[in-house]
C-alpha cells in the first residue's frame, strides 16, 4: 500500500498496549493511532444520541461521520480527545464506555466504517497503531507485527491500579470478571476477532516491568527498521 513504516502492536485489554505503543511512538518521533478510542468514542457518542448499541445501520453512519479531534498536549502529557467538540477524555477511559465499545466493536458495519480513517493515520515518518485488529485487518502489510499478552490476573491488577490512580473506584475482582467477558467477547466474535496475525511476535508481559516491554519492542523495532 505505501513504504510508510507501519508497526502494529495488538493485544488485550490491560496488556500494556496503550502505554507501550505512546512511549515507542515517542521514542521513535512516528504517528500514534489509538484504535480502542475510536470505538470508545463511538460507543460514547451513540449513548448520548441514544443510538441503541446493537443498532448496526445507525452506529455505522454514525462512526462513518464521526466528529473527532485527538490533541497532543505540546508538555507530553495526555492526549486530549474531543468529540463533537466536546473534551471527552476522562468519559472515555470508564469502564462503562468500554464495555460498550467492545458490544459496538463486534459489529462488522462500524468496523468497515472507521476502516479508511485507521488506514490515513499512516503518515511520514511511521505509525504506531494500537488495537485489536492492526496486524491482520486494517495493516495487513505492516513490516513490525507485535501481540501483547499478559494472565487476566496481572491485567486486572494493572488497570484496578491506573483506575484508582484517576479516582475512579472499583473493585479488583469485578474488574478481573469484566476482563475475562471482554477477552472472550473481543476473541470469539466473528469478525476480525482478537489474534494475533501469523506473522506477530508475541511478547507475553505479565512479568516483565514498563520499560523492560519499551526495551524489548524498541530492540524489534531496530532489526525490523534498519535501513
Ligand atoms: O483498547 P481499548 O480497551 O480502548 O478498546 C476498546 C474496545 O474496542 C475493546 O473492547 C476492543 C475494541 N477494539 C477493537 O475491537 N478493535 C480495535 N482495533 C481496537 C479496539
Amino acid at each position: 500500500m505505501t513504504d510508510i513504516p507501519i508497526l502494529t502492536i495488538d493485544g488485550p485489554s490491560g496488556s500494556g498496549k496503550g502505554t507501550i505503543s505512546l512511549r515507542v511512538a515517542q521514542a521513535l518521533g512516528w504517528h500514534m493511532l489509538d484504535s480502542g478510542a475510536l470505538y470508545r468514542l463511538v460507543a460514547l457518542g451513540a449513548m448520548h444520541h441514544h443510538l441503541a448499541l446493537d443498532d448496526a445501520a445507525a452506529l455505522a453512519e454514525y462512526a462513518l461521520h464521526l466528529d473527532t479531534r485527538f490533541e497532543v498536549p505540546e508538555d507530553g502529557g495526555e492526549i486530549q480527545v474531543y468529540l463533537e467538540g466536546r473534551n471527552v477524555t476522562r468519559d472515555l477511559r470508564t469502564e462503562t464506555t468500554g464495555n460498550a465499545a467492545s458490544k459496538v466493536a463486534a459489529i462488522q458495519p462500524v468496523r468497515a466504517a472507521l476502516l479508511e480513517r485507521q488506514r490515513n493515520f499512516a503518515m511520514p515518518p511511521g505509525l504506531v497503531a494500537d488495537g485489536r485488529d492492526m496486524g491482520t485487518t486494517v495493516f495487513p502489510e505492516a513490516k513490525l507485527k507485535i501481540f501483547l499478552t499478559a494472565s487476566v490476573e496481572e491485567r486486572a491488577k494493572r488497570r484496578y491500579k491506573q483506575l484508582k490512580e484517576k479516582g475512579l473506584g472499583v473493585s479488583l475482582r469485578g474488574l478481573s470478571e469484566e476482563i475475562a467477558e471482554r477477552d472472550t467477547r473481543d476473541s470469539q466474535r466473528s469478525v476480525s476477532p482478537l489474534k494475533p496475525a501469523d506473522d506477530a511476535v508475541l511478547v507475553d508481559t505479565s512479568d516483565m516491568t514498563i520499560d523492560e516491554v519499551v526495551q524489548r519492542v524498541t530492540q524489534l523495532c531496530r532489526q525490523a527498521f534498519a535501513k
